[in-house]
């Protein structure tokens, strides 16, 4: 018994879990409804629903988008202001899709305090945009968009959605080193510096520009062997003449002066170099700046990658087509935590959906985020216009 009393307090002291919402019967209770766009008709409702395939009647069951070409707006007070500053912040909810989805987000947003529940769209100032977005394919994308200096700052890597109707689950880790990390199901998508995907944050790691290559720093790997001399029979013609004779008939006034024809001297080996040899005092290649903490981050730009006053969840989504649930909803610091919930809810229901994955496939993260980022390369250089422009284009028209 005393253990178990050590062990379960001591997570509670270290870790915390601000919000984990399951949506059972109760979550009406809970989620308020936005009065945005009801006037004109434009709202949308949320039913509780479960996805076609499910592991039980009522655990699966999350929120569904029911109308199709609306604007949906709902929020849940988390019930108490959390920062993230100096802290590791993990999102994550899982997305089903019940239709054929074209074009609707899927995304939700985290708000700091001072958020009015009751009076929630789209011109609500967010801190963190996280999730899918899909249209027309061309433009499926996992937004990880944050409020920063007067700004919303997205990612610069693309990663793909998946949008199949199968409950996928999406998650946002901010690390206390500063990476960012982004999964899908359970695989990396992406672990890089924060200064790396937004170029607003400080680099955590500069180069030291006060460091000067040393005087006896030696970058060729090999060097000239002295003690190498050219042989005494190396140098010969690099042509020889053949042992053709004069034509008989040969008229030198109309032919021209005979000439013996040559031949490639098989004996000819080319100018002599000497022997390379491995250089003894190599410094092991070029000489670089060593990389060194950036001094300009001190603690108190450490405010720089969190958020101090986190309070609200919402969903704020126009879909085209209806019938998206989203579920399972965990905000913590804590990754054994977080993987206790997902265990405990999308791990089941993808068991479901998934029958025959025994152990989840490990993928090459840096293979395929490099394939990603030639095809944004690619894409930059047909012109093709950048999500954010493509999804205006899109919302204009409603
Ligand atoms: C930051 O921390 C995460 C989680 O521990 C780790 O996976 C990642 O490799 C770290 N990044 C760097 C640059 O050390
Ligand atoms: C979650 O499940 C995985 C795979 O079944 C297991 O390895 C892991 O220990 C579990 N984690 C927690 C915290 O329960
Ligand atoms: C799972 O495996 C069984 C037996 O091998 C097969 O009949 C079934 O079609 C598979 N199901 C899926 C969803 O792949």
């Amino acid at each position: 018994m005393i253990p178990v009393i050590i062990i379960s307090l001591s997570i509670q002291l270290f870790s915390h879990v601000y919000l984990q919402e399951e949506f059972d019967y109760t979550w009406r209770d809970r989620w308020v409804d936005s009065t945005t766009h009801e006037d004109e008709g434009k709202r949308g409702t949320f039913v509780w629903a479960a996805p076609e395939k499910k592991f039980d009647k009522e655990a699966s069951k999350g929120i569904k988008t029911s109308e199709d070409s609306k604007f949906y707006h709902i929020s849940r007070d988390i019930g108490s202001t959390f920062s993230s500053v100096g802290k590791t912040l993990i999102i994550s909810y899982t997305v089903s899709h019940t239709q054929k989805l074209d074009c609707g987000g899927s995304y939700i947003k985290i708000f700091e305090e001072g958020f009015d529940q009751a009076k929630f769209s789209g011109d609500d100032q967010y801190a963190i945009m996280f999730g899918p977005d899909d249209c027309r394919s061309t433009n499926d994308k996992v937004h990880v968009i944050l409020h920063k200096g007067g700004e919303n700052r997205a990612m610069k890597t693309k990663i793909k959605t998946k949008n199949d109707k199968n409950t996928h689950l999406y998650t946002l880790i901010f690390h206390k080193n500063h990476s960012v990390e982004v999964r899908i199901d359970e695989h990396t998508e992406l672990l890089k510096d924060m200064h790396e995907e937004w170029s607003y944050f400080p680099a955590s790691r500069i180069r030291d520009s006060t460091a000067k290559q040393p005087s006896d720093w030696d970058d060729r790997p090999l060097i000239v062997d002295e003690t190498d001399v050219k042989p005494a029979d190396w140098d010969v013609p690099e042509y020889i003449e053949t042992n053709t004779e004069k034509p008989a008939d040969w008229d030198e006034e109309k032919d021209g002066k005979w000439i013996v024809p040559l031949k490639r001297n098989p004996l000819f080996k080319g100018e002599w170099k000497p022997k390379m040899i491995p250089n003894p005092s190599y410094s092991g290649g070029k000489w670089e700046q060593p990389w060194i903490d950036n001094p300009e981050i001190v603690d108190d730009t450490e405010k720089d990658f969190g958020f101090e006053k986190l309070r609200y969840v919402g969903i704020d989504v126009w879909q085209v087509q209806s019938g998206t649930i989203f579920d399972n909803i965990f905000i913590g610091d804590d990754l054994v935590e977080y993987e206790a919930f997902v265990n405990a809810t999308w791990r089941k229901q993808h068991k479901v959906e998934f029958p025959n994955e025994s152990t989840p496939k490990k993928k090459d993260d840096s293979k395929s985020a490099k394939k990603e980022e030639k095809k944004v390369e690619k894409k930059e250089k047909e012109g093709i216009p950048d999500d954010d422009e493509g999804w205006e284009w899109y919302t204009d028209r409603w």
